[in-house]
């Protein structure tokens, strides 16, 4: 396994190479991650993956700084994986004058959910996402479908600009308590940890209740103040319609629906969702 800082070495390490799968990550990998990396190696050889905590998708009053960064041991990750190139580049490297050139997702996509409470978040996301393909050259990427609408954009974002490659999508892994993981569930106390999987079950009750035939925005409402009532501060709690993450109007025809919430315990914002 090789470890590239630079976009140049990256390149030439990779010349030559036409099926590449890649994964970006901001690091600090944990068994979801490393599920894409096995999912990436179904799809393709050799894998790529990039360890970057990208400023850019930060709002001023995040976790930028605190960001959990745990090169040696991701490193250590991939290298089980058979991962074939790390490419580790830092914010000279990336962004060596400021990022004056960036992608806006649609205001209908990019502004809603995630959008609404992180201005700008997708953004950041994909003009990263957009240089890291430049750098790459994959021909499939894996992205996670616990971020349910960054993988949307980003997979958008790639048809509209006509990008030579396929964005497969992977399963959110859970711990056996139901807990989505993510590299911020390292953030929360050993209480919160205990009350964190409630988000998930509160997932799991909206989709029996839209199941049943529930109104949506009552059962929204319903899901915002069980969860509000146990000490969360939540963001959303919406049930959408997969195609667009449009919700459903009145009238509409049925169409395969999802679930997504996003929600601060203490000082932790934990994001998840659930197919109906
Ligand atoms: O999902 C993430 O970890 C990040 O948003 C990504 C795709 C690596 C871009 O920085």
């Amino acid at each position: 396994m090789k470890i590239v800082k630079t976009i140049h070495e990256l390149r030439a390490q990779l010349s030559g190479q036409n099926r590449i799968a890649f994964v970006p990550t901001m690091g600090n990998l944990h068994e979801g991650h490393l599920s894409l990396m096995r999912l990436a190696r179904q799809h393709g050889d050799p894998v790529v993956a990039s360890i970057f905590v990208n400023r850019l998708q930060f709002g001023p009053n995040e976790d930028f700084d605190k960001y959990p960064r745990t090169f040696e041991d991701d490193v250590a990750k991939l290298e089980k994986e058979g991962v074939y190139v790390i490419f580790a580049p830092d914010e000279r490297e990336m962004y060596p004058q400021p990022q004056e050139y960036r992608v806006e997702p649609p205001h209908n996509l990019g502004d809603i959910l995630e959008g609404e409470f992180r201005p700008s978040f997708f953004k950041g996301v994909c003009t990263v996402v957009l240089k890291l393909f430049s750098c790459v050259q994959p021909r499939v990427a894996v992205f996670g479908k616990k971020d349910y609408q960054q993988l949307m954009i980003v997979r958008r974002m790639c048809h509209q600009l006509a990008l030579p490659m396929e964005i497969v999508p992977a399963e959110t892994v859970r711990d056996a308590d139901g807990l989505a993981l993510s590299s911020r569930n390292r953030y929360l106390s050993a209480d919160e940890r205990r009350e964190a999987p409630e988000l998930a079950k509160a997932l799991a009750q909206v989709r029996e209740a839209v199941l049943a035939g529930g109104r949506h925005a009552d059962i929204e409402q319903a899901a915002m103040a069980a969860i509000k009532g146990r000490g969360w501060q939540p963001d959303y709690i919406a049930v959408r319609k997969r195609s667009d993450l449009l919700a459903l109007t009145e009238g509409q025809a049925a169409e395969p629906l999802v679930v997504l919430a996003a929600a601060k315990l203490g000082s932790t914002r934990l994001i998840d969702n659930l197919e109906i």
